[in-house]
């Protein structure tokens, strides 16, 4: 199982997504494999965001991806692809090159627990600290359904 965590830029989501659900594949040992992409290229080559760097550490993640833009063979090399708000799904969408393809995009919010009263993970780039500490206690809820759902399904 691989799977891709895709955001706008890639310094700020979707590499949060990618190591918080690296962090619990590996503390439970399973089979999985994940990486992230953004929709723009604009920030490749760059390691993330300084804020969202800061705002993991504070919760005892090291962010170490250095941000890509997605690209077409992905759609080939991924299970599922992951979208954190409704214009990266519709950009995804628009790129996927066939029907296969356009069937593994989802939204993150679709991992949400039911308590959770939001449809995306907001971008917090123009805004301040908290909105990269609520971006995390998004996706570490979202990816620890995501993992319980993969493992139940693969049993
Ligand atoms: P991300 O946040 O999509 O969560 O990585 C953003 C990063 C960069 C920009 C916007 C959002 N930007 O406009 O450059």
């Amino acid at each position: 199982m691989k799977i891709l965590f895709v955001c706008l830029g890639n310094i700020c989501r979707s590499p949060m997504a990618e190591c918080i659900c690296r962090k619990i594949i590996a503390e439970r040992q399973l089979d999985i494999e994940v990486d992230s992409a953004g929709i723009i290229g604009y920030h490749q080559g760059e390691q993330s965001d300084r804020r969202m760097r800061q705002a993991a550490f504070e919760r005892g993640y090291h962010l170490s991806h250095a941000s890509r833009p997605v690209k077409y063979s992905d759609f080939e090399d991924f299970d599922l692809i992951i979208g954190m708000d409704d214009s990266n799904i519709d950009a995804l969408r628009e790129k996927a090159p066939t029907s296969d393809a356009l069937q593994k995009i989802k939204p993150m919010a679709s991992f949400f627990s039911a308590t959770i009263e939001i449809d995306h993970v907001p971008d917090p780039y123009y805004g301040g600290t908290q909105g990269f500490n609520y971006v995390i206690d998004l996706l570490e809820d979202a990816c620890e359904n995501l993992v319980n759902q993969l493992s139940i399904s693969s049993i």
